[in-house]
């Protein structure tokens, strides 16, 4: 048990060495008072004697060691050392102080709390280190390893080459437009000179809404059949001169084969003004075509047909595989067809004409591509369904 000892030597070594061993003195004895105190097999009473000691013995008024160290260290000390010795004193009433308070608040706890608490509290105490422990092992992480990445997807193939494709055109000043994929009879068919019965309208297999016979052939509701029927409604909004292009989804009933499907994509084109020529859209689409499929591609324009353009032309495009020269896929022909096109046909000005579209001043000419078809060719891709199944396997090559 320590004791006060008597002060000989007043060098700062010394004062330094009684001050550690009244302060270790101090640390040991609260810790040994708290021990007893938070042992579960004693009562009550001799739980609150022992912090009652332990405080008596620091600070009591009479024989508390704090006062021992005024009595013995301080008033004893020469005038010359009595402010180191001051200092010295200070020092440990502040530790001691604190140190009790703290015991006092601990020891309470226990002293407050029920006896099958205190019980359970000291038999799981080990367990529950244990298990915060185990805790803790599982929930460490390793900040230094890379995070987790998450897949963030990436722009379907077909999107991507229609999205290419108009901004080839939108280089060239084209602005983009958009129409609806349920489009009525005038728009799909009539406006674009296709008249009713008339058996052009049998190339595009058209599916209709059900249920419309109320109503007048023209207003009947159907699944457009190509992005033409947006060339109308652009001319309806805007007067001349134009130059649009309109991506979007078509439908027909076709049978789902190699390369169809009964939902595909195309892009539009439209350019009206004062003397566009025929020479226009060849400069133009090839152009285009240049730009879609390298440098060294070649363009040709083969006699065709379709209601709303005269003259119409399909367009081809020098085997992309071969180079021209013939292969399995130009089926040995050197060239690869891929785009209605032609001048806008007069009849169909006529149906826009009250908003600035006399055939007699203007003229102009349109296209309209497969965006599908031009993705297969750009990479080498031989079954449209690939597009539609959703495969990441697939759809991850093009990330
Ligand atoms: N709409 C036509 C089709 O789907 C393509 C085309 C568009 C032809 C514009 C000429 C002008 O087959």
């Amino acid at each position: 048990m320590y004791t006060v000892p008597k002060l000989e030597d007043y060098s700062p070594a010394a004062l330094d060495r009684a001050k550690e061993m009244a302060a270790t003195a101090f640390y040991a004895e609260k810790k040994a008072a708290l021990e007893v105190a938070r042992d579960p097999a004693i009562g009550q009473l001799e739980r609150s004697n022992t912090i009652k000691s332990f405080r008596d013995r620091w600070i009591g008024r009479k024989s508390g060691v704090l006062n021992q160290v005024n009595e013995i260290w301080l008033k004893a000390a020469p005038g010359n050392f009595k402010r180191e010795v001051g200092l010295l004193a200070n020092y440990l009433r502040a530790v001691v102080s604190a140190g009790v308070e703290d015991a006092e608040r601990d020891a309470n706890f226990y002293l407050l709390a029920p006896l099958d608490v205190l019980r359970k509290l000291a038999s799981s105490e080990t367990a529950q280190h244990n298990l915060a422990d185990a805790k803790l092992a599982a929930e460490r992480i390793d900040i230094t390893l890379p995070g987790v990445q998450r897949p963030i997807g990436t722009k379907h193939p077909v999107l991507r080459v229609q999205d290419e494709i108009v901004a080839v055109f939108k280089a060239m000043g084209y602005s983009v437009g958009e129409g609806p994929e349920v489009e009525t009879d005038y728009y799909n068919f009539e406006s674009l000179n296709f008249p009713p019965n008339h058996p052009a309208r049998d190339t595009q297999d058209t599916l209709f809404i059900a249920d419309q016979e109320r109503k007048a052939t023209r207003d009947r509701l159907l699944l457009r059949t190509h992005t033409s029927p947006v060339q109308i409604r652009t001319m309806e909004q805007q007067q001349p001169p134009v130059r649009i292009v309109i991506p979007g989804k078509v439908h027909r009933n076709d049978p789902l084969d190699a390369t169809h499907s009964p939902v595909f994509h195309q892009v539009e084109g439209l350019a009206v003004d004062t003397n566009i020529t025929f020479c226009d859209l060849k400069g133009t689409l090839d152009h285009a075509m240049k730009s879609l499929f390298g440098s060294s591609v070649k363009t040709r324009f083969y006699p065709s047909f379709f209601p709303f353009t005269e003259p119409s032309a399909d367009m081809q495009v020098s085997c992309i595989f071969c180079g021209g020269k013939g292969c399995r896929k130009c089926k040995f022909s050197g060239w690869i067809e891929l785009l209605g096109c032609g001048m806008v046909d007069p009849n169909v000005f006529e149906f826009v004409k009250h908003n600035g579209y006399d055939s007699s001043k203007v003229s102009g000419f349109a296209f309209g591509m497969g965006v599908e078809r031009i993705t297969m060719l750009k990479y080498g891709v031989e079954e449209i369904q690939l597009f539609y199944e959703g495969d990441v396997r697939f759809l991850e090559q093009f990330a």
